[in-house]
């Protein structure tokens, strides 16, 4: 961040990537909102773009330069759209592009808010806005995501596998403390996915950790819920949740739970944060590169817009980032939404129908 003499304008370098598919229609649409957002809040973007991703890929063998982690290194963020293309393996685009911007820059905190907004539709009966507002935090970074392990006697009657999970004292400490915090700022309610009841060396250490950081933060009040048994009440009652903290494995579960209760794909936001601010931190939408609609300008820029308020919010520009939503909710709730919403409105609609409500209001 570099500000003039006077403080009064903010300046933010932003690594953009729109990668592949929709990626390219929802990020421009969202920076067009980003920029009328700074215009009005004294903030200005320099958008650096990267042509990162499959097309790149197919040119050149990889998703990204050798040095991308290198040209990124500081900026105040990066600001991603999608990867993924037909004809581009996705474990090449995920473990090319994702995963080592997620591991270098230690983006330990995967937060996804799983926020139902005025105006759309959740699959669940009976639930309006005041009864889902819940931030799900997935560890990003070790737990069973591990490639420890291996295969022996491949294709005998013997043939075995052994998949390791990696928990580490300072992994779990320091996403718990996140939810911990996080929790301070919202109602204060921090929830436990855990399974040590099946699980009995990793799990019952998770729940060890959990106990002591609730001690160490005693405003906090707390839930501990096995797996199976939170998925069911996530569903039934989402209110009784505020902050959900969870594995990697879990929370990738809860996390695509979250986003399809609280409406569609087509609007969830994530964040994959290093709370440390040691690198920068990746704000994206939730869903893929959807091949299915690309190319036809209809894709729901909800998604990306919200990750660019989380992204505000991150940079401390907390009032621009809740008047950015505030215009949001406005646009759904008059009915301006995409398909996906059971509306008519293509992407560039409703676009600028947030841009004409931010002018609007404060
Ligand atoms: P997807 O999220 O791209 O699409 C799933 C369904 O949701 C499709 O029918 C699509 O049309 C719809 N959809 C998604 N986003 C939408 C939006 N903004 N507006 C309206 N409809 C929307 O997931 P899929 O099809 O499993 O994956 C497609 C590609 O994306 C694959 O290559 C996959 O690896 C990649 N992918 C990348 C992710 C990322 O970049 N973080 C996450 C998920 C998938
Ligand atoms: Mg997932």
């Amino acid at each position: 961040m570099t500000a003039d003499s006077t403080g009064e304008e903010r300046t933010y370098r932003i690594a953009t990537l729109p990668g592949d598919g929709i990626g390219n229609e929802v990020v421009p649409a969202a920076i067009d909102v980003l920029d009328a957002l700074g215009g009005l809040h004294g903030i200005r973007f320099d958008w650096r773009v990267r042509d990162w991703g499959c097309d790149y890929f197919l040119r050149t063998g990889r998703m990204m330069p050798e040095d991308a982690l290198e040209q990124m290194a500081a900026d105040d963020a990066i600001f991603l759209g999608a990867v993924g293309a037909p004809g581009v393996p996705d474990h090449e685009s995920l473990w090319g592009m994702l995963i080592p911007i997620r591991r270098e820059f230690d983006q330990y905190v995967n937060l996804r808010p799983a926020r139902l907004l005025a105006g759309v539709p959740t699959p669940l009966a009976g639930i309006s806005p005041a009864d889902m507002d819940m931030a799900v935090i997935r560890e990003n970074v070790e737990g069973e995501y591990s490639r420890i392990g291996g295969r022996l006697y491949a294709g005998t009657p013997h043939e075995l596998v052994v998949q390791e999970s990696v928990f580490t004292r300072r992994g779990i400490e320091r996403v718990m403390n996140y939810a911990f915090e996080l929790a301070a700022r919202r109602r204060g309610d921090v929830t436990s996915a855990t399974k040590s009841n099946g699980i009995v060396y990793t799990m019952p250490f998770w729940d060890e950790i959990f106990a002591e950081r609730a001690a160490a933060h005693p405003q906090a009040t707390t839930q501990q819920y096995h797996i199976d048994a939170l998925v069911a009440m996530f569903v039934l009652d989402p209110k009784r949740f505020d902050v959900v903290v969870a594995s990697n494995l879990f929370g990738d579960i809860l996390t695509d739970l979250g986003a399809a209760v609280a409406g569609s794909i087509g609007i969830a936001p994530s964040a994959n944060i290093n709370p440390e601010r040691e690198h920068p931190s990746m704000f994206e939408p939730v869903h893929g590169s959807a091949p299915d609609i690309a190319g036809q300008g209809i894709a729901n820029p909800v998604g990306q817009i919200w990750s660019g308020a989380m992204m505000l919010e991150h940079l401390g520009e907390a009032d621009a980032a809740a008047r950015l939503m505030r215009a949001v909710e406005d646009t759904l709730g008059a009915g301006i939404k995409t398909r996906d919403l059971g509306g008519t409105a293509n992407t560039a609609e409703v676009a600028s129908a947030v841009i004409e409500r931010l002018r609007a209001t404060h």
